[in-house]
């Protein structure tokens, strides 16, 4: 099994924990959708793998009647989310090595976790090993199309090439779900909601808030936040609207 550390992937995720709530809130258009077609009681168990600071874990359980347990590489994720959700039960440890015995959760799920996994076979294993027979999984993660589709991606191109390497696509995804033995396995996309982007989405590209714009060069980040700024000053409007795959496999 590879060693995994809170720093794997060179993203710092203790560092990033420090400013991950002025850059990511949680979000009630991703919950709704990862709850679609999902029936569960008050007995329950929930596991959210690389919770971060708990944002969609929160939404998620104020939702539900189930209980709901979050996980992260990063303690200093767990300590941001620590402070928001004393009554989630948190763990820390990697998603390739869950500390949970086999058959515990009706339903787990990850939100744009996938990409930074180092080996996402043996994650997606252990995720298949830890639900119960008649569990199911759903996994939130965007296609290449989608990041073509980003803002980010039309100011700094090279931000979309690195980010196409980092996120496996749909149909990889799948072959590796059915090949650890996941069944029904289906992907549906949904477009979320436009908005319209403003200062902060300036101060977050400026203080290189989305970690793709640590893994470009200073002239691409250069030339993208020039344009930025200029689109900005022309009072160009940004209306933005972020498109999310939703993958689900069940466990017979
Ligand atoms: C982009 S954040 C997403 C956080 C959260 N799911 C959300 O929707 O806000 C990615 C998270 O994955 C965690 N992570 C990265 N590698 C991990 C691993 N190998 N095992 C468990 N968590 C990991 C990071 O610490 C970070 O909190």
């Amino acid at each position: 099994m590879k060693h995994e550390r809170a720093k794997s992937r060179s993203i710092d995720y203790d560092e990033v924990s420090k400013v991950y709530d002025s850059v990511r809130a949680g979000d009630p258009e991703i919950v709704h959708h990862i709850l679609q077609g999902i029936s569960l009681d008050p007995h329950s168990l929930v596991l959210d793998v690389g919770c971060g600071t708990a944002n969609n874990t929160r939404l998620l359980a104020s939702t539900i009647k189930a209980k709901v347990v979050g996980l992260d590489i990063s303690f200093g994720m767990l300590e941001k989310a620590r402070r928001k959700v004393e009554e989630i039960p948190l763990t820390q440890g990697p998603a390739s090595a869950l500390p949970f015995i086999d058959g515990s959760f009706h339903f787990v799920f990850m939100t744009e976790v996938l990409h930074h996994l180092p080996d996402i076979n043996q994650a997606l294993s252990e995720i298949y090993r830890v639900l119960a027979p008649g569990g199911s999984f759903c996994i939130v993660t965007q296609s290449h199309e989608q990041i073509d589709g980003r803002m980010t991606s039309r100011f700094f191109p090279a931000s979309a090439r690195v980010d196409k390497e980092r996120y496996p696509d749909i149909s990889a995804i799948m072959d590796s779900l059915t090949r650890i033995g996941f069944s029904m396995v289906s992907f549906k996309e949904h477009q979320f909601h436009p908005t319209r982007l403003g200062k902060d989405y300036l101060d977050t590209v400026t203080n290189r808030g989305y970690s793709m714009l640590h893994k470009i060069r200073k002239e691409e980040y250069d030339r993208g936040l020039n344009a930025l700024k200029a689109a900005f000053a022309k009072g160009e409007d940004l209306l933005y609207s972020a498109g999310y795959t939703f993958v689900r496999a069940y466990r017979n």
